[in-house]
């Protein structure tokens, strides 16, 4: 259906308002020519081989450097218990910024310091897809008129949001400027840039709007799988009558985090 009749079904202008705040005219909130183009330029980029190579390398440099030490160091105190759920979006968090900024902001760390981004990121779309849900939309246009409650959350988050990326850009931009050597950067400036590709755009199997992160997301999943549970098992600590508290947001959470505790595999070397 969506492949067919593609433009009978538009985000519409229900989504455009509600996602405006958080989203602004970005790829995931805008219908027509505007989502055409951004479409096609993202699409492009996401699709070069250099770009493919480079999340191949941020991946396995954050899986090897970071994500197994700590899992390492969980496991030889046997007691600790790790919310997987927190340590995995820390991982998946330092590659999307690497990725896309050649920002490191070294979230997944043994101190786990405080992820003021990407908590407030949360927090925005969190807030946000309870005004998608919501059948009584006068209630938080209300509230973001008089600023209070939910609402001023959104805005602290998304002032918060927006000052992380300006922060990024800038730092990047003086980087570029200095014509550093280093190969992020010399990669982000190639992921930027269009037409240096002579590669098609990709035709999609599930639809024009199909997610244009999916390989970057499998190829982060297959190679956790993949480096963790080939030297760990992971054990869920929480007590076996406890059934998961699913939290809907944009992104799929569980209530309360993953808690779990790290076991080496010593039958595999
Ligand atoms: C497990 C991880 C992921 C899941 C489950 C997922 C899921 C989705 C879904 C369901 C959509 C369609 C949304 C809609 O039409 O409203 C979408 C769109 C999109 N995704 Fe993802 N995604 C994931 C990871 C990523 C990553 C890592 C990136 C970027 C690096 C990304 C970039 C995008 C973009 C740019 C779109 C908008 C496409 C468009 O509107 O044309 N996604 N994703």
């Amino acid at each position: 259906m969506l492949k067919t009749s593609f433009h009978l079904y538009p985000k519409g202008k229900g989504m455009r308002v509600n996602g405006f705040d958080l989203l602004g005219d970005g790829i995931f909130n805008i219908d027509g020519d505007g989502w055409k183009f951004q479409r096609q330029v993202s699409s492009h980029e996401f699709n070069t081989r250099s770009l493919r190579k480079f999340v191949e390398h941020v991946v396995d440099v954050e899986l090897t450097d970071r994500l197994v030490p700590i899992l390492a160091s969980s496991a030889a105190t046997r007691t600790t218990v790790l919310d997987f759920q927190d340590i995995l979006q820390r991982f998946a968090f330092d590659n999307i910024c690497k990725i896309a900024f050649g920002y490191d902001p070294a979230y997944l760390m043994p101190s786990l310091p405080e992820a003021i981004f990407a908590t407030a990121f949360e927090e925005a779309v969190f807030i946000t897809t309870g005004r998608i849900r919501t059948n009584l939309p006068m209630i938080w246009k209300l509230k973001r008129l008089l600023n209070i409650g939910s609402e001023k959350r959104l805005r602290i988050a998304v002032g918060v949001v927006r000052e992380f990326a300006n922060k990024v850009t800038k730092e990047k931009k003086l980087e570029l400027e200095q014509k550093s050597s280093l190969d992020s950067v010399d990669l982000l400036s190639r992921f930027l840039s269009s037409g240096h590709s002579d590669e098609k755009f990709v035709a999609d199997i599930a639809g024009p709007r199909v997610c244009l992160g999916k390989e970057m997301a499998f190829l982060q999943m297959k190679r956790v799988v993949a480096g963790v549970l080939r030297r760990f098992r992971v054990v869920p600590a929480a007590d076996d009558l406890v059934d998961p508290v699913y939290v809907s947001s944009f992104t799929a959470k569980m209530k309360g985090g993953f808690p779990v505790r790290i076991e080496v595999r010593n039958e595999i070397k």
